[in-house]
């Protein structure tokens, strides 16, 4: 279990985060929503341990996986930036197959397009296991059935390690498709957390409302 007490950051005056109390259960796959600047970005780094909290406590389990916002590339080509990770060439080659990136695997990984390069991250991250998995806007450079291929790698890895995943988005179809729960962030706060599609149809705030009137499908 992850659990989060009174988490806050704070950047000089201004504090982008304050979370009095969340827990994410074993297994539970969740959805963090809202605007840019809610703090999404900020959670998720303070859990992966890359940025330090301004207060509070949280506990994670030891085998963690993160992939960031801003996807990268190493030297060298596609399948190499999978294997540099630790991966053995046929679990790099099989990610490759699902992420329909097989034609680009000798392709210099640099030179990838967004999406692709996107893809190629999650296949990196994917190839090894752990307990908690975060994922900062996976599918944002995908195209629709990019972003179809990353939610059903998520699902897949998911239901073959049972591990907790968190992942941020902007997306209605990955909160709706992927996730069984949505919480959403407000200012730093958490504005709204329950099942994506009751949350959706039945906002509990004045602001909750608008913003999921923006996420109608
Ligand atoms: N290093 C920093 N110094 C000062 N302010 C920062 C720093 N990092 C983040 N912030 C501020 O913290 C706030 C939350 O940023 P964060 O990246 O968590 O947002 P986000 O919800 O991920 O947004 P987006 O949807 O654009 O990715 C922003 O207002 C941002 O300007
Ligand atoms: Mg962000």
């Amino acid at each position: 279990m992850v659990e989060i007490k009174n988490l806050k950051k704070r950047y000089g005056e201004r504090t982008v985060l304050d979370i009095p109390g969340l827990r994410f259960k074993d297994g539970e796959t969740v959805a963090l929503a809202g605007a840019n600047g809610s703090g999404k970005t900020t959670l998720l780094k303070i859990l992966a341990g890359v940025t330090k909290a301004s207060g509070g406590s949280f506990n994670v389990p030891e085998r963690v996986l993160y992939m960031p916002q801003n996807s990268y590339a190493f030297r060298g080509d596609a399948l190499r930036n999978i294997t540099i990770s630790g991966a053995d060439r046929s679990k790099a080659l099989e990610l490759l197959e699902k992420l329909e990136l097989t034609h680009l695997a000798a392709e210099k990984a640099k030179s990838l397009s967004g999406g692709e390069l996107q893809r190629l991250s999650l296949c990196r991250v994917l190839s090894k296991k752990c307990e908690l998995l975060i994922l900062d806007e996976p599918t944002s450079a995908c195209d629709t059935k990019g972003a179809g291929l990353v939610i059903r790698a998520i699902k897949d890895y998911q239901n073959n390690c049972g591990c907790t995943v968190i992942m941020s988005t902007h997306s209605p179809l990955l909160a709706l498709n992927a996730a069984d729960r949505l919480i959403i962030l407000n200012g730093g706060k958490i504005e709204s957390d329950g099942a994506p599609q009751k949350t959706l149809a039945e906002p509990g705030t004045q602001w909750a409302k608008s913003f999921a009137a923006g996420w109608k499908i």
